[in-house]
């Protein structure tokens, strides 16, 4: 070896020595002036002499080029999710079930461990050394976060010692309240806009097209599990995989303990809450997990999560505030939805101005008036919510929240129907808010997914009469895109590759994009699936379209109204001579699965999951989705805020379910 190759490996070695103390045992041997002052020297060897340069160099860990997008990565084992425990109950039965399916009388012991509040990544080992990471994605697929990645300082590029030919890494990506605040104080000094809490501050960190920006976000990491794992043994518990990935030098949580029963997990529980407050980063809860990896394997997974383990979650926070103004926001289908703007809190780590008042039989019902001191709530990633006011510390001259008569955007009159909650601006496509959001809502993820279309190029590209409709979307031109506000060239190309992308789509995606009132995801699944091509749905009569399972009177009036409209019609037709695109077949039966035959309505805010996902997973599962609540419900699940549906199941008796019925029939059971 030349002595400068000998003194490249001398100076890598000396780094990730330095780093593992700084960053994983948090205990700095040498001040940092000496760590810059060996990186230095390291970086000039490898400019003198690039063929020295290689991957898992430290000098190397912001490297490549801003992409466009992530690459899809398959998990070699999939990612699994945990169900929640809410109550001290649910632990309790938790247990029980273990213990049953355990047939044992002893009690079990748990690795206790808290649940950070971030973002699952996997990370791929393979001979010790750094692969590939990816983020959770759907439990299967994930993205390519490699790039990324590297750039956090806690994910070493070499694991210490001897390491298995492969060998996957779960753990939680956070940003430690520290990090975030200076972040935003960076933020609020440059006047750009505010995070609203770590981990959204993390996950868009994480998610950056620009590593060289990632790198500059302080990213910590937690790791708590493994996933594929070839060569070597697996420990055989869950505490000694931990002290094995500390002995590969990566960070585990200090506050893990071995704990004995369900006493042990609710008195582990009771302690970390009351010191909640104090710890360096955001943890929404604690985890069990089953020690024995025994234990583990026998009791194994149903749908996407294992047995062995369950998410204790912290209740939701709440704080005090004033509500200082009501605003009216119009939504895609001209619903006027009134929003409280709040003299600013803290509330979970969060700073909230503003919470949602769904409509105005919530505002009567809750009683709010402007002037009032009110109970703010937030859980998790949830949109913060307005819970009560106090009457009894209410102003003088408090103002009474009333209705506007007119549209605050276009001027247009405002009706409510009768048996309605909600109350709708009549412009229709006359208000550009409504417009607004129809596009929005047709470009989104879930719809025909057009990356790169956003709330802001929308707004301008309505507000300058370039856009109308959806149809005008693949019309476009690059030079006029190029000409916008925080447009370039690059970016108008890559708007436009996205359009063409977009164009080959589903016909379930395409119903759902066309935002017709009351198709949802589910709906519009079942309508492809029934009628299985574009043309014979819109051939359908009413009566014909409500063959279709869990369509009622007021869908099937909707979806014919949309179909019969010539200015639909028109725009459906212009969509599909740009080339908008799907397979068609023959219709569908569907798919069989331990909750074939039920019929689930999800109704109000959950708090384990959003409701998209707890649809998704009930479907996989064989359960249809009703949009509305009817005699051939079988559940309802009420999440908070339950409204109209919630009280018309109790009118029906039908079984009303909360988050921990909804684990239930996760599980395949029928409560
Ligand atoms: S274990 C097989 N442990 O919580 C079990 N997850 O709600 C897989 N999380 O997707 C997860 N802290 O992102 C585990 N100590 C911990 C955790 C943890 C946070 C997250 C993780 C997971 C989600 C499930």
């Amino acid at each position: 070896m030349s002595t400068a190759a000998a003194r490249v490996a001398a100076l890598r070695e000396q780094l990730a020595r330095h780093d593992y103390r700084y960053y994983v045992l948090d205990d700095p041997e040498v001040p940092d002036a000496e760590y810059d002052r060996l990186m230095l020297e390291l970086r000039a060897l490898e400019a003198a002499h690039p063929e020295l340069v290689s991957a898992d160099s430290p000098t190397q860990r912001v490297s490549g080029k801003p992409g466009t997008e992530f690459d899809e990565v398959r998990h070699g084992v999939p990612m699994l999710s945990l169900d929640n425990a809410f109550a001290d109950d649910d632990v309790v039965d938790f247990d029980r079930r273990v213990r049953e399916r355990l047939k044992s009388t002893a009690e079990v012991e748990y690795c206790a461990e808290p649940k950070l509040d971030g973002l699952a990544i996997s990370v791929r080992y393979e001979r010790g050394e750094f692969v590939s990471t990816a983020t959770r994605g759907d439990g299967t697929t994930g993205e390519d976060v490699s790039a990324n990645a590297r750039t956090i300082r806690s994910i070493p590029l070499r694991l210490r010692g001897d390491a298995p030919a492969t060998v996957e890494i779960r753990g939680e990506v956070y940003m430690p309240f520290a990090g975030f605040r200076r972040l935003n104080a960076e933020a609020a000094a440059a006047g750009e806009k505010l995070f609203v809490n770590p981990r959204n501050a993390a996950a868009g960190a994480l998610r950056q097209l620009d590593p060289a920006v990632t790198a500059k976000r302080p990213l910590a990491v937690y790791f708590y599990a493994a996933g594929e794992w070839r060569g070597g043994t697996e420990p055989d518990t869950q505490r000694r995989l931990l002290e094995q990935f500390n002995a590969w030098g990566l960070r585990t949580n200090p506050e893990t303990r071995l704990v004995m029963g369900v006493a042990g997990c609710l008195a582990y529980y009771r302690a970390l809450a009351a010191r909640r407050e104090s710890l360096a980063y955001q943890i929404d809860g604690v985890v069990y997990k089953v020690n024995r990896r025994a234990d583990q394997d026998a009791l194994g997974q149903v749908s996407r999560a294992p047995r062995w383990a369950v998410a204790h979650k912290f209740p939701a926070d709440e704080a005090l505030t004033t509500l200082r103004d009501v605003e009216f926001q119009v939504g895609r289908t001209g619903v006027l939805t009134p929003v409280a703007r709040l003299e600013p809190v803290m509330v979970g780590g969060a700073t909230v101005t503003n919470a949602t008042l769904h409509n105005m039989d919530e505002i009567e019902r809750k009683d709010v008036r402007i002037g009032d001191t009110v109970v703010i709530r937030r859980a998790g990633d949830v949109i913060p919510e307005l819970v009560r006011s106090l009457p009894e510390r209410r102003p003088r001259g408090a103002k009474r929240i009333v209705l506007p008569a007119t549209c605050p955007v276009c001027g247009s009159a405002v009706a409510r129907e009768e048996d309605e909650a909600a109350a709708r601006c009549t412009g229709g496509f006359v208000c550009s808010a409504q417009r607004k959001e129809s596009l929005r809502h047709f470009a989104s993820r879930r719809a025909l997914d057009i990356e790169g279309m956003g709330e802001k190029l929308i707004d301008q590209l309505v507000d300058r009469g370039m856009l109308a409709t959806p149809a005008d979307l693949f019309e476009l031109k690059p030079e006029a895109l190029a000409a916008l506000e925080r447009m370039g060239e690059k970016s108008a190309d890559n708007v436009v590759a996205a359009l063409e992308r977009s164009k080959h789509t589903t016909l379930p995606r395409f119903l759902y994009a066309l935002g017709i009132r009351d198709v949802g995801e589910a709906t519009a699944a079942s309508l492809a699936a029934h009628f299985g091509t574009l043309g014979a749905l819109r051939a359908a009569s009413v009566e014909q379209i409500l063959e279709v399972p869990d369509v009622g009177p007021i869908i099937a009036a909707h979806v014919h109204g949309f179909f019969a409209a010539p200015a639909n019609r028109e725009v459906i037709e212009r969509l599909q001579r740009s080339g908008v695109h799907w397979n068609e077949g023959p219709p569908v039966a569907r798919a069989v699965g331990p909750l074939d035959g039920l019929t689930v309505v999800l109704t109000g805010t959950l708090a384990s999951m959003t409701r998209e996902q707890a649809g998704d997973a009930l479907q996989a599962m064989g359960a249809k989705l009703g949009a509305s609540v009817s005699k051939r419900t079988s559940y309802v699940v009420a999440g908070s805020d339950a409204g109209s549906k919630l009280k018309r199941a109790q009118e029906l008796g039908i079984p009303v379910l909360d988050e921990s019925g909804l684990a239930q029939l996760l599980r395949g059971e029928r409560p």
